[in-house]
């Protein structure tokens, strides 16, 4: 919000790096409060579950990572904006104190909306202050921990995205966040017949090949050995999901893992999440409708299925006689000659349990709480959705959410092995 007028004050002789760093913070900072500019504040103090957060605290947390991780231990003029703050806004870092419960965050009806706005330009003027005059030792001690809380904060704009909608489906106006489609919310539709692509299998590269960031998760680099498979040129559809859902796929226990029959039994699912049946009082028209950004729409039979949870992907892979692929068939797949879809439409569901690879180890410090902790009890996702910022995610990117999750934008590519 403040960065344009900072951008001009920058002195004209800060060398090109810092001022494309420079740049480049500003840009990202602003696309967070642009995904927001079309809220109101009521809708962005609103904790819908304990799994999702208000908008707010996304706006307000991602400027504290900034402040707690680059600003306080690299900027010693750095003042921080209120004392409080820290416990508010630290999500999960227990190196860096106490903190805010988080299913309660919905609860902080203070600060306001506004301050947190000033939250913001305050640690935005920090960071391109210490970018213009900071030393040449601080900053370059820093410039990786900058970069991560870009990608940091890129991570956090497409859970604003989730995480409102999740919020607005719990609505009975079903609201639409984004009134107009705009195109980078679009997604890309097939009516093209389900091909299969061939791998021979071998013995393949694994993992961030050491040109520009990753995060920790996506390395070492290690070889996987494959055995002959097929992957699907596509993600599965809404028309091909909807068959499975009119197929009784839902009341079908054999083709569920046992966990999923019971979530399938426990939540009451019979159908993806934010999905109409026909005679639907809150859909405005006949037949399935599907609940998004820009409200409720027709369910279109050519757009990827999103809003599933692992278990719905896994027993809709063993309806259709196929499965899910592992991350490593999917990412040893990235590139090969047939193969649409693979990033920018929606996550996508692998057979992979979210475990380190061979000979990791957290980043230093406080950040080594980031990815590495988590490595139990979650499926990896590989691909990358149509909320994704652009440019965010890479063929090595591995994201991660537990099997039930259905919040995300997270569909489904089927895999199969060959002889
Ligand atoms: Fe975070």
């Amino acid at each position: 919000m403040s960065s344009p007028s900072t951008l001009r004050q920058r002195p004209a002789a800060l060398p090109a790096s810092r001022a494309a760093l420079g740049e480049r913070f500003s840009q990202v900072r602003a696309h967070s409060l642009a995904l927001a500019s079309t809220l109101d504040p009521e809708d962005q103090c609103v904790q819908s579950m304990p799994d999702a957060s208000p908008t707010k605290w996304h706006l307000a947390h991602t400027s504290w990572f900034f402040e707690a991780v680059v600003l306080a231990p690299h900027a010693p003029e750095y003042v921080p904006f209120h004392p409080a703050f820290a416990r508010l806004f630290n999500s999960y870092y227990e190196t860096l104190g106490p903190r805010h419960p988080r299913p309660q965050r919905g609860l902080l009806t203070r600060p306001t909306l506004s301050q947190v706005h000033a939250y913001r330009a305050h640690v935005d003027s920090g960071v391109q202050a210490f970018l213009a005059t900071g030393g040449e030792a601080a900053r370059t001690a820093a410039a990786p921990l900058l970069d991560l809380g870009l990608q940091h904060e890129q991570q956090h704009q497409e859970l604003i995205a989730t995480d409102i909608l999740h919020a607005f489906s719990c609505n009975p106006l079903l609201p639409a966040w984004q009134p107009q489609e705009a195109p980078a919310l679009r997604l890309a539709s097939t009516t093209a017949a389900l091909r299969w692509v061939r791998h021979v299998g071998g013995h393949v590269e694994i993992g961030h090949d050491g040109a520009g960031f990753a995060f920790d998760n996506e390395q070492p680099r290690h070889a996987v050995l494959l055995q002959p498979f097929e992957l699907a040129d596509r993600l599965v559809t809404c028309g091909e999901y909807l068959r499975f859902v009119e197929d009784g796929g839902y009341a079908r226990p054999t083709l569920w893992l046992s966990d999923g029959w019971a979530a399938v039994q426990a939540q009451g699912w019979s159908a993806p999440a934010y999905w109409l049946a026909p005679g639907d009082a809150r859909a405005p028209a006949d037949g399935w409708q599907v609940f998004g950004p820009n409200g409720v729409r027709p369910l279109d039979p050519a757009a990827p299925v999103t809003q599933l949870s692992f278990y719905e992907a896994a027993a809709y892979a063993e309806w259709a006689g196929a499965r899910l692929p592992t991350e490593f068939e999917w990412e040893a797949m990235w590139g090969a000659p047939g193969i649409a879809q693979m990033s920018g439409h929606a996550w996508q569901w692998t057979r992979s349990s979210y475990e380190p690879y061979p000979g990791f180890r957290p980043l230093a410090g406080a950040v080594g709480e980031y990815n590495g902790k988590f490595m139990v009890g979650q499926q990896v996702l590989r691909g990358g959705s149509a909320f994704t910022p652009p440019g965010h995610a890479r063929p090595s990117y591995r994201n991660f959410f537990p099997p039930g999750a259905r919040w995300q934008f997270s569909g489904l590519r089927l895999a199969r092995g060959c002889a």
